[in-house]
């Protein structure tokens, strides 16, 4: 009987915990991109400012590091919840990742940049990577 009832309890605990772990997923990964958004608006600023990008490169290379993680953050059955997140990431993960890799690649042009202390060139190169952000965002998050 005591081992029946552990037995109910756990199967209830399990079929929980795969909802919990999607809604911790989806937070992780919602507190991740925040910080990479206020990172990217951090290195606007110093741009602007037209100040000293060479110590940007490192926050660059923090951006590059966790976008190369981005797609494992979007596991099936982390598209219902708290999330923003849209269908076409499952339906056509091929673009999603495509439109990952364009911004990967968009960061390390700016990279470059920012390791020359390029304040001429950058602020081009850094709407360019901005419009690859908007590019994933407009297909695969909601408004
Ligand atoms: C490959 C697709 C993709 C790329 C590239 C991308 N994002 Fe996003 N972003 C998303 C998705 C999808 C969400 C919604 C996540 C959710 O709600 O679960 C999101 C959400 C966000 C959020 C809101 C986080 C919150 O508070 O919930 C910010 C800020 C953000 N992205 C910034 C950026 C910036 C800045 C870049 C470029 C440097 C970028 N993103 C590039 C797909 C992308």
């Amino acid at each position: 009987m005591r081992n029946w009832i552990l037995a109910v309890g756990m199967a209830v605990a399990i079929g929980g915990a795969g909802a919990a772990i999607a809604q911790d997923v989806i937070a992780d990964r919602r507190a991740g991109l925040k910080n990479a958004g206020e990172q990217f608006q951090a290195i606007k600023a110093v741009s602007d400012a037209r100040g000293d990008l060479r110590p940007v490169a490192a926050q660059i290379d923090e951006l590059i590091a966790f976008f190369r993680g981005l797609p494992a953050r979007f596991p099936e059955g982390s598209g219902t919840g708290n999330t923003r997140a849209l269908p076409a990431i499952w339906s056509d993960r091929a673009g999603f990742e495509q439109a990952n890799a364009n911004l990967i690649t968009q960061l390390t042009a700016l990279r470059a940049l920012a390791a020359a202390g390029d304040n001429a060139a950058f602020p081009a190169a850094f709407n360019q990577t901005g419009a690859a952000c908007g590019a994933c965002h407009r297909v695969n998050r909601a408004r």
